[in-house]
């Protein structure tokens, strides 16, 4: 019987540890000797053009991507692990590429956000929460309350962000916090700019 492929995903707010636990299990497979290699989308230049890159700092190297075509053309035949940041910058073709890659044995492991600032869901991740093995859900700290947090807010022009913004914005600690239940929030009237 051939080895069968896993898909592993990783999910949750900003700043709960997304990249720090795909970080974890990229050493934990490389130091098993797995051939192992990690990929990010090309919009994430916050830290760094290509490597993944923490909040806290910690990087490994990575290749940057924008469709799974570029991620195909640039695997090894060798690859046992796949490992992709940012997945939710991806449509539903990295999933479906991704479906194809586990079926022909190789373990995919992604990380990204479930919920865009509005608590909508974001981008392919639907697809891949559905469909993975394993799934680690992540919590982060409320900023306004210190409970524990499974959203993001975007801060717009030092207020809450409205729900006809355009869902990418690329963005730090000056744009976005995490949040619980209680102190996430969406403003339904447009903001004026
Ligand atoms: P992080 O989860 O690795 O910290 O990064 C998430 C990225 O997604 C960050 O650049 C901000 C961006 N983002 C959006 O583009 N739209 C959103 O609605 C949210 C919540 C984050
Ligand atoms: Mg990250
Ligand atoms: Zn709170």
């Amino acid at each position: 019987m051939n080895s069968t492929g896993v898909l592993e995903v990783i999910c949750g707010p900003m700043f709960a540890g997304k990249t720090g636990l795909l970080i974890d299990m990229v050493e934990q497979a490389a130091a098993r000797g797995n051939v192992c290699q990690v990929f990010k989308h090309v919009l994430d230049n916050r830290f760094d053009g290509s490597n993944v890159v923490t909040h806290a700092g910690r990087s490994y190297t990575a290749q940057s991507i924008d469709s799974p075509l570029a991620l195909c053309s640039s695997l090894r035949p060798d690859v046992h692990d796949i490992f992709i940041d940012e997945i939710q910058f991806f449509d539903y073709t990295m999933h479906t590429l991704c479906f194809d890659l586990v079926k022909s044995g190789k373990h995919v492991f992604v990380a990204g956000l479930d919920l865009d600032y509005r608590a909508d869901t974001f981008g392919c991740m639907p697809l891949f929460l559905s469909s993975a093995d394993v799934v680690h859900k992540i919590a982060g700290v409320c900023e306004v309350c210190g409970g524990k947090a499974r959203f993001t807010q975007r801060i717009t022009n030092g207020k809450s962000a409205c729900l006809y913004e355009k869902t990418i914005i690329v963005g730090l600690s000056d744009r976005y916090q995490t949040r619980c239940w209680n102190c996430f929030e969406v403003s339904k009237t447009c903001c004026e700019r």
